[in-house]
């Protein structure tokens, strides 16, 4: 019988485990399977593990205190370890698009104060070009139209196009942990993700973007077959 998509989450996420040792300071991810490490890791703490985390969301904060994660922030510990998260896509050299959950922002600031960033999903996340997964954008809610048509004419100057739709919560727009909205771009094909990320860099309305290029060391992947590895340079592992 094929691992159930929960089995493979929990996979990855117990290989990631080995990456953590007593005493590191942690980013934790958000989403299904930074979850799932967030579960594993309060078990071995329970064991005797100590470390500290500073979640990317929310959502992973309450989890981590529910099971008694100890929690820190980046204004007391402003450099940490090692990030455990998922992505949406994992693109060639380990460029990924993130923010389904919603959390990109907090993800992004993490992982970028992170010496190393594992990031952890099943194999069905691997693609050769990015943006099959509509791009999650977090805007300012002031002046979100003409945002929307500042990130239209950037992506058309690439050569892109696709709808652009604000992401709801029921009736009315998703707010993210920071008070921001996210669009949701489904340009279907990304093939240049840095000039892309840069144009939407320079876009003032633009909070953050979930393309994250040289942020993450690893991807442990698991599949039907197992567990496989990548690095940003292409390297497969066991
Ligand atoms: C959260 O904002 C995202 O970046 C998640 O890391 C991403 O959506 C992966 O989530 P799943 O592990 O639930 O697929």
């Amino acid at each position: 019988m094929e691992p159930d998509a929960r089995t493979l989450k929990i996979e990855a996420a117990r290989a990631a485990l080995e990456h953590v040792e007593s005493g590191m300071k942690l980013g934790l991810g958000t989403g299904s399977t930074a979850e799932e490490f967030v579960r594993l890791l309060a078990a071995r703490i329970e064991e005797g593990l100590r470390i500290v985390g500073v979640p990317t969301s929310e959502r992973t904060a309450k989890l981590c205190r529910d099971l008694s994660v100890p929690l820190t922030n980046l204004d007391d510990t402003p450099e940490l370890d090692l990030a455990v998260d998922g992505a949406d896509e994992v693109g060639p050299a380990l460029t990924l698009i993130k923010g389904g959950g919603g959390a990109l922002l907090r993800e992004k600031i993490v992982a970028a104060a992170s010496r190393r960033m594992v990031v952890i999903a099943d194999e069905s996340k691997v693609v050769d070009t990015l943006g099959r997964f509509p791009l999650p954008i977090e805007v300012n809610p002031f002046g979100l139209g003409a945002t929307v048509v500042a990130i239209r004419a950037a992506a058309g100057r690439l050569g892109l196009s696709g709808e652009i739709s604000t992401r709801m919560a029921g009736e009315k727009p998703f707010v993210t942990d920071g008070g921001h909205f996210i669009v949701d771009a489904s340009f279907g094909r990304i093939p240049e993700p840095e000039a892309l990320a840069q144009a939407l860099n320079s876009i003032p309305g633009v909070v953050e973007h979930g393309i994250f290029i040289g942020l993450a060391s690893l991807a442990i992947l698991a599949g039907k077959d197992g567990i496989r590895t990548l690095d940003a340079a292409g390297r497969v592992g066991p």
